[in-house]
């Protein structure tokens, strides 16, 4: 799938699904979202959510100067009636925001969707003031149990899919090493095996419209929920493994090179 088809499939999707992704989380036995704002708490000055979407992380920070950006119109819809403001609709790789004006940027299951992503890396840089910091969240591929990789080839196997299509599947378990390279100092680098209560034909259905297929035809989406409520049951878990990077700009840019 090429960037422009991505971005028309990623489009769609969040027109059609606002909220997806915290509607899942509020499945998992403690907030995914708590633990991305905790090395914000106590920041001065704005933090930027990108990519904010119904803006989850938006009631994690409550005393923040807090500003949500997402490109879909129906998130942020979906955020302003959770009352979660201020929000601005832009693209990620062209914040509308001033240079170095920005203590934070909070990045919540984002930096492997958004593109191009060299170019959301920059737009970071650009916004953030000196030692300013970036908290990100992202799916983890490590950290399944046995039993964990079980429950996800089931549901999987519901779907008729292999893999989620990530147009930037680096910026997951090697999301520490981009932000090196994008000159970050990593803070830390940590991952949490979050779980999933799949106890009811209600939460089974939320898995086939929280995940990014773009093969996914309404049938088959409707068959693989039909098969996942009948697999859900009290006591059924499913493993979500997720990651979390703090990372800071230095808090002085290197000296130039007298010419
Ligand atoms: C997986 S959702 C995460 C939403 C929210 N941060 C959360 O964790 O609940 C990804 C979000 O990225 C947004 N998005 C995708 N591409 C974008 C882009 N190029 N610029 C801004 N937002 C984008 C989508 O609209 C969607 O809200």
């Amino acid at each position: 799938m090429d960037e422009q088809d991505w971005r028309r499939f990623i489009a769609a999707y969040h027109h059609a699904h606002p909220g997806i992704t915290e509607q899942l989380f509020t499945l998992a036995d403690t907030s995914p979202y708590a633990w991305l704002a905790e090395p914000l708490h106590g920041i001065e000055g704005t933090v930027l959510d990108l990519a904010c979407g119904s803006a989850p992380t938006r009631a994690e920070l409550p005393d923040a100067d807090w500003i949500g950006i997402d490109l879909s119109a129906a998130e942020l819809a979906e955020a302003a009636r959770q009352g979660r403001k201020p929000l601005v609709r832009a693209r990620a790789d062209a914040l509308p925001t001033a240079s170095v004006s920005v203590a934070a940027v909070c990045a919540a299951m984002c930096l492997p969707v958004v593109t191009p992503l060299p170019r959301v890396l920059g737009e970071i840089r650009r916004v953030l003031r000196p030692g300013g910091r970036l908290a990100a969240l992202v799916p983890s591929q490590t950290g399944l149990s046995p039993s964990g990789m079980l429950g996800w080839l089931r549901v999987m196997a519901a779907l008729r899919a292999v893999r989620q299509p990530w147009p930037n599947p680096q910026a997951r378990d090697g999301l520490a090493a981009l932000l090196r390279d994008a000159g970050f100092r990593v803070r830390s680098d940590e991952r949490r095996v979050f779980t999933l209560a799949i106890g009811s034909a209600d939460a089974a259905d939320l898995l086939p419209d929280a995940l990014y297929l773009p093969g996914l035809t309404p049938r088959r989406a409707e068959a693989a929920k039909r098969s996942l409520a009948r697999w859900a049951a009290p006591g059924r878990r499913l493993e979500l493994p997720l990651r979390r990077v703090v990372a800071d700009l230095p808090a002085e840019q290197p000296a130039q090179e007298p010419i």
